[in-house]
């Protein structure tokens, strides 16, 4: 069975880097989590309570993707990471996971942040990702302290 990272990143490609850091590392393949619509920086400008980071959840809404990953069943360990936002996983880390039957899966959480520590994101996350175990979760400012290398 093989391992592979997945990843969203937004602003400045900060949990892009650890991610392809991390899959360099343990030699996993990688797959990054793009909305259909990407980001423009006035849209994750979060202090703007009519921005669309803001409203996207609120609604809850289901945020796109693009692609899927190929061959889903050969991987039974997965390394997801997201920048947390409002102290959880984006959005559309979760319209992504729906996408998959996590069955059999051990996924490793890691997430960048503002300053926010990991809190109850893993747990948050878990409805979406129903049948894998969360491992671990952890926040994370470079990808040897996710501890897979
Ligand atoms: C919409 C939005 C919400 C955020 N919420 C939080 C938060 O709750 N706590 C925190 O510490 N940082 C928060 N941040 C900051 C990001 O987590 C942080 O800048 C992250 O490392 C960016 O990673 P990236 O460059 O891979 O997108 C938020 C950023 C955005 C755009």
């Amino acid at each position: 069975m093989k391992t592979i990272v997945i990843c969203f990143s937004a602003e400045q490609g900060k949990t892009r880097k650890i991610a392809e850091a991390l899959s360099r590392g343990i030699g996993a393949d990688l797959f990054e989590i793009r909305p259909e619509q990407p980001y423009t920086p006035a849209e994750l400008r979060w202090i703007n309570p009519f921005a669309r980071c803001n409203t996207e959840k609120r609604k809850k809404a289901d945020v796109p993707v693009v692609g899927k990953v190929e061959n889903w069943d050969e991987y039974d360990t997965v390394y997801l990471g997201f920048p947390i936002w409002y102290y959880a996983a984006p959005n559309v880390v979760c319209t992504f996971c729906k996408g998959y039957d996590w069955s059999g899966k051990t996924v490793h959480i890691f997430a960048t942040s503002g300053s926010s520590g990991i809190g109850k994101t893993a747990e948050k996350l878990e409805p979406y990702v129903k049948g894998a175990v969360i491992a671990d979760a952890k926040r994370v400012t470079s990808a040897e302290e996710i501890g897979a290398f």
